[in-house]
C-alpha cells in the first residue's frame, strides 16, 4: 500500500482531520483536509469537533490547536518542529515586563508557546493584526511581541506607537531588500507579495505585505499575471497549484524555514499509526491561554 493510501486508511479509522500549514511540503498539504495560514488553522480547529486531529506545522500551531480543542487527540508528528521565534518571548520575561508597565495591553502575535500566551492580553496573527491593533483605545499603552519586524510594520502602517519585542523569524529577517530588487531586475513587471515579518525596509521594497492566506487571494483576485513571492517557498505549490494560468518566481536564494520542512508522509503516517506524540498541555495553561486567543477570534 502507498503512503498516502496508508495515511487515508488510518484517518478514516481515527476520524481524524488533518490540517496542515501553507509552508509545509507539497506532498504533505496534498493530503491535508485543509490547508492554510495561522489564523484560517485556529478558526478551523476550533469548528472541527474531529476526534483526532494531526496538525502539520510547527509547536505553537499544534498548541494553538489544542488550546481551542481540547477535547480532542492533537497529534504533532514532528514534535521537534518548533519556530525559533516563538522561542524568544520567555514567559518569565514578559511577566517582569508587564509587572514594569501597570496599564499596559500586551498583544503577542500566535508565534509564541502556549506559556507565554498564559502571560499576554490578547493575540493576533499576520492576517489580522492591523485589525487587532486599531481596536486598542488610542492611549493605552502596547507592547507588541515577539516579532519586531511585524510590529514595526504594522506601527507604521496604523501611525500608532508600540513597545517592540526584540524577536523575528530567522527565515523571513534574513530577506534583504536588496533581493527584491534583484527579482525585479530578473522579472521586470511582476508584482511583488511579501510577508509582514520580514524587516521594514524589505517590505517598504515590495507591493504587497500579507498574511500567507493573504498572498492566496491576493493572487486569486489580482489581474496581474505573474508574482515575486517573497516568504517561506512552501507557499508556492499552493499559489502555482491554484492559478495554473499565473507565474510564480521566489526569491534568489530560496527562503526555507527548515522547521516546517519536518513534517512528512512518514511521520504523518505513523503518528496516526501509534496515536503518537501528542500535544499534552495542564488545564490551567489552556484555560489561561485561550483567553487571548478567544478575544482576537472574536473580533
Ligand atoms: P501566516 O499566518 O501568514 O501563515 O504566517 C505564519 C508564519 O509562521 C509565518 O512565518
Ligand atoms: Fe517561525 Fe519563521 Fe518558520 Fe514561520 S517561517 S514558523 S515564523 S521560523
Amino acid at each position: 500500500m502507498s503512503l498516502v493510501a496508508e495515511i487515508a486508511a488510518l484517518k478514516a479509522e481515527r476520524k481524524a482531520i488533518i490540517l496542515a500549514h501553507n509552508y509545509t511540503v507539497g506532498e504533505v498539504q496534498d493530503i491535508a483536509d485543509f490547508t492554510g495560514d495561522s489564523l484560517e488553522l485556529s478558526r478551523k480547529a476550533a469548528e472541527c469537533h474531529a476526534p483526532v486531529i494531526v496538525f502539520c506545522g510547527v509547536r505553537f500551531m499544534a498548541e494553538t490547536a489544542k488550546i481551542l480543542s481540547p477535547e480532542a487527540i492533537v497529534l504533532h508528528p514532528a514534535p521537534d518542529a518548533g519556530c525559533p521565534m516563538a522561542d524568544m518571548a520567555d514567559p518569565a520575561d514578559v511577566r517582569a515586563w508587564r509587572d514594569a508597565h501597570p496599564g499596559a495591553l500586551i498583544v503577542a502575535y500566535v508565534n509564541t508557546t502556549a506559556a507565554t500566551k498564559t502571560a499576554v492580553d490578547i493575540c493576533c496573527t499576520s492576517g489580522n493584526a492591523e485589525r487587532v491593533i486599531a481596536s486598542i483605545p488610542p492611549d493605552r499603552e502596547i507592547m507588541f511581541l515577539p516579532d519586531a519586524n511585524l510590529g514595526a510594520n504594522i506601527s507604521k502602517k496604523l501611525g500608532r506607537k508600540m513597545h517592540l519585542w526584540p524577536g523575528c523569524c530567522p527565515t523571513h529577517n534574513a530577506i534583504a531588500p536588496e533581493r527584491i530588487a534583484a527579482a525585479r531586475a530578473a522579472h521586470p513587471g511582476a508584482v511583488v507579495i511579501i510577508h509582514p515579518e520580514c524587516p521594514p525596509a524589505t517590505v517598504d521594497a515590495a507591493d504587497e505585505a500579507l498574511s500567507t492566506g493573504g498572498m492566496l487571494k491576493f493572487a486569486r483576485e489580482s489581474k496581474a499575471t505573474s508574482f515575486i513571492v517573497a516568504t517561506e517557498e512552501g507557499i508556492l505549490h499552493r499559489l502555482r497549484k491554484e492559478n495554473p494560468d499565473k507565474e510564480f518566481y521566489p526569491l534568489a536564494p530560496s527562503p526555507r524555514c527548515p522547521n516546517m520542512k519536518k513534517l512528512s508522509l512518514e511521520n504523518i503516517r505513523d503518528s496516526l499509526r501509534d496515536l503518537s506524540p501528542q500535544v499534552e498541555l495542564d488545564a490551567e495553561t489552556i484555560r489561561l491561554a485561550r483567553a487571548p486567543i478567544d478575544r482576537m477570534l472574536a473580533l
